[in-house]
């Protein structure tokens, strides 16, 4: 992928003091069952540091005002964080200028924030939209919807279930002269897989495509440079980088974005409103209409600084040495079997695997009775589970705070399962 994170896995990352960084996360001191808590749960949200929970509060002890309103003191120091927020996201990414960062609730709305802004415009019959197999649901099920609502085509990207990668062998044909969005994941939820986002994102260029990347599990975990990445969009969540819920990540182009109608009409968008006719504010203010969630994007800008200080490169290898380590002790273990690419420079630290034929919710419920957090089931992602043809699987997801030991309790409670199951 041509962004700073392959050259993240070629050269070595600076190490991570995990056990000190496992102090600013509260909830790791709790336990849950009556057992020490293990939290492999990443994929589907990150725990919070004590930095993010304190900034979010002060803005509520100490502030409290509403934002871009104001001309007193209160009002314009929340005004200030919240669009300080945007500043620090933007330098995260890459993007050239914050003004292409738009504040959404989630990673979902970003997705459907094109879908209405820009694709309901712009896609009619005879048109195609190509997405891959292995997407969740978030940058599946909005396509699907509009493809159904315009007539245009939906085509898929296949996964080769035995290798867990992408089929691009007909690249080609399933993105033509008739593609108008390709939607892709840089990182899948399921097993971590890492698709080769540059070869698709250049055949969608090709033919003159807009792309949109999920990176949804990706930019938690790795250095991300939208410039190299050349995407039109990128979308992403502030919960799943120990960021608060409820606040969602769409970057877009320039040019892109400015020809994009808002998707939500109503106060704080608009430059000027009579009874004829209202005049919208420039990007990226015409797509955040109402009270945004002030307090949310502040805590969001302070879990920025919080991974920026750590650095990416180090949260990425670090995950990777996690994942190479699982691997190694869930491959000793009868009848587990694990799903996704075995070449790990090619995967983030997520780990799906079903143990002989026991049900992953049976089997999370062990876990849970061990008082260890995965997520069981279909991981949002219907399509990937029906390609693999299995009923779901057990996730183990990784974050900077994990470490060894907490494989080493997983593969422990893994081995009941299998004792009980046999
Ligand atoms: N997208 C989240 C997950 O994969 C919720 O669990």
């Amino acid at each position: 992928m041509n962004t700073k994170q392959s050259a993240a896995t070629a050269v070595a990352a600076p190490a991570m003091d995990v056990e000190r960084v496992r102090q600013d996360f509260p909830i790791l001191k709790r336990t849950m069952r009556g057992k020490p808590f293990v939290y492999l749960d990443n994929g589907a949200t990150a725990l919070k540091p004590q930095a993010v929970i304190d900034e979010e509060m002060r803005y509520y002890s100490e502030l409290g005002a509403n934002i871009h309103r104001g001309v007193y003191e209160f009002s314009e120091t929340a005004s200030a964080l919240y669009d300080g927020a945007r500043d620090k996201v933007a330098r995260l990414i890459g993007a050239p200028n914050p003004r292409q960062v738009v504040f959404t609730k989630s990673a979902t709305e970003s997705v459907n924030l094109i879908v209405y802004g820009w694709a309901l415009k712009n896609i009619g019959q005879g048109d195609e939209i190509c997405v891959t197999e292995i997407e969740h649901h978030a940058n599946f099920v909005p396509w699907q919807a509009l493809a159904e609502r315009t007539g245009a085509r939906l085509r898929f990207l296949p996964l080769v279930p035995e290798t867990g990668l992408l089929d691009l062998s007909n690249l080609n044909d399933l993105i033509n002269e008739r593609t108008k969005i390709v939607a892709v994941t840089a990182m899948s939820n399921v097993t971590g897989y890492m698709p080769p986002v540059e070869t698709i994102l250049e055949r969608a260029k090709a033919v003159g495509a807009v792309t949109v990347v999920d990176g949804a599990q990706w930019v938690s975990h790795a250095s991300v440079d939208v410039e190299a990445l050349q995407a039109d969009f990128l979308v992403f969540s502030a919960h799943k980088m120990c960021g608060p819920t409820g606040v969602g990540v769409l970057y877009g182009r320039e040019q892109l974005l400015e020809e994009m109608d808002p998707f939500l009409y109503g106060g704080d968008m608009v430059l000027r409103v009579r009874t004829d006719k209202t005049v919208f504010k420039e990007i990226p203010d015409k797509f955040e209409a109402g009270t945004p969630n002030i307090a949310g994007v502040i805590g969001f800008g302070r879990a920025v600084d919080y991974l920026l200080d750590i650095g990416m490169d180090a949260i990425h290898a670090h995950e990777q040495q996690l994942l190479a380590y699982a691997l190694e002790q869930m491959s000793g273990i009868d009848g587990v079997t694990c799903y996704g690419p075995t070449d790990l420079n090619v995967r983030g630290g997520i780990l799906s695997f079903n143990v002989g034929d026991a049900h992953p919710h049976d089997t999370g419920s062990i876990l849970d009775e061990d008082g260890i957090a995965v997520r069981t089931g279909l991981h949002c992602a219907h399509p990937f589970m029906c390609a693999l043809g299995i009923p779901g699987t057990t996730r183990a997801s990784f974050y900077l705070y994990n470490n060894r030991e907490d494989i080493d309790r997983l593969v422990q409670s893994v081995r009941r399962v299998q004792e009980i199951f046999a």
